[in-house]
């Protein structure tokens, strides 16, 4: 079978760096394009790499030269739904990693899908252990009245709580089906001690160097408590999800939104 053929889009950056690399160690994948903000060498500077990488600030032209498959998007929401609009026009399809793409963003890349019969994957989370840890909390919400979620990131994390917090309680008052339990306190010594709350789940947001990202979910019932937890270490923990979307997103027309549904969880 002939090697998926992917582009990079945002190579130079953190997970640009980490992306290329995968995709040139990844049996059945062949990196044959890299896309950069400014650019001011021909190829790619990748040591790894078996032969010269087209590199070029021009998404457009590097697609009409290199017969790309799919193209790999980490860079920023901006750049993103422009890099969209360009590779789904040229029936490439696309894995997006970028966060921060708006619902009509989302509704334009799902019409631009359709328009040309191309795949598009959107998930603001790679991490299979969060889409797992995410899973498991909606089931588990079922049979217990309260819960609490501990989010850690590190220290440069800008916004309070994650998304991946945000999302994992959306999940869990879905399948609970009314708000949780909150057990208010009647004297707060310090103040916000008790985290945000969201329909009865409180958030806690843990912001510590060392930490990259992380999240335990705890319910609380009769005489018990049950604690579903993922924590990661390095950038490297996207790079098996990213890889399943770059191989399946040929084989699904239209936009796939998350990795819960790559994964059929
Ligand atoms: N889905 C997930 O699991 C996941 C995991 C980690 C990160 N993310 C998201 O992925 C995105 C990138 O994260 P990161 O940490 O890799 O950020 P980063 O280090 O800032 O990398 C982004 C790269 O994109 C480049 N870029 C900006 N505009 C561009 C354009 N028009 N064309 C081509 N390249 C352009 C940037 O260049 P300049 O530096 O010159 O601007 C930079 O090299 C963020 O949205 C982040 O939240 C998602």
């Amino acid at each position: 079978m002939d090697p998926i053929r992917v582009v990079i889009n945002g190579a130079l950056g953190r997970m640009g760096r980490k992306i290329t690399k995968a995709v040139v160690c990844e049996p059945g994948l062949k990196l044959v394009g890299a896309v950069e903000k400014e650019v001011t060498q021909r190829y790619l500077p990748l040591a790894a790499a078996p032969e010269l990488i087209p590199f070029s600030s021009d998404l457009g032209s590097l697609l009409r030269n290199c017969n790309a498959d799919v193209v790999v998007d980490f860079t920023n929401a901006e750049a993103s739904i422009a890099a969209a609009r360009i590779a789904i026009k040229q029936k490439v399809n696309m894995v997006i990693g970028t966060t921060g793409l708006s619902e009509e963003n989302l509704a334009e890349i799902e019409q631009l899908c359709i328009a040309n019969g191309i795949g598009v994957v959107v998930a603001p989370n790679f991490s299979l252990g969060a889409a797992i840890l995410i899973h498991l909390s909606k089931f588990a919400a079922k049979f217990f009245n309260y819960a609490e979620i501990v989010e850690m990131h590190h220290d440069k994390k800008a916004d309070a709580p994650s998304g991946t917090a945000i999302t994992t309680a959306r999940a869990m008052l879905q399948t609970h089906g009314k708000p949780f339990i909150y057990p208010e306190v009647t004297r707060e010594v310090l103040n916000n001690t008790r985290g945000g709350q969201m329909d009865g789940i409180a958030i806690h947001s843990l912001r510590l160097p060392g930490f990259m990202a992380g999240q335990e979910v705890i319910f609380g019932g009769a005489g018990e408590t049950l604690r579903l937890r993922y924590t990661t270490i390095n950038r490297g923990c996207y790079l098996p999800g990213i890889i399943l979307a770059v191989n399946e997103v040929a084989k699904r027309k239209g936009l796939t939104y998350g990795l819960d549904a790559l994964v059929e969880l």
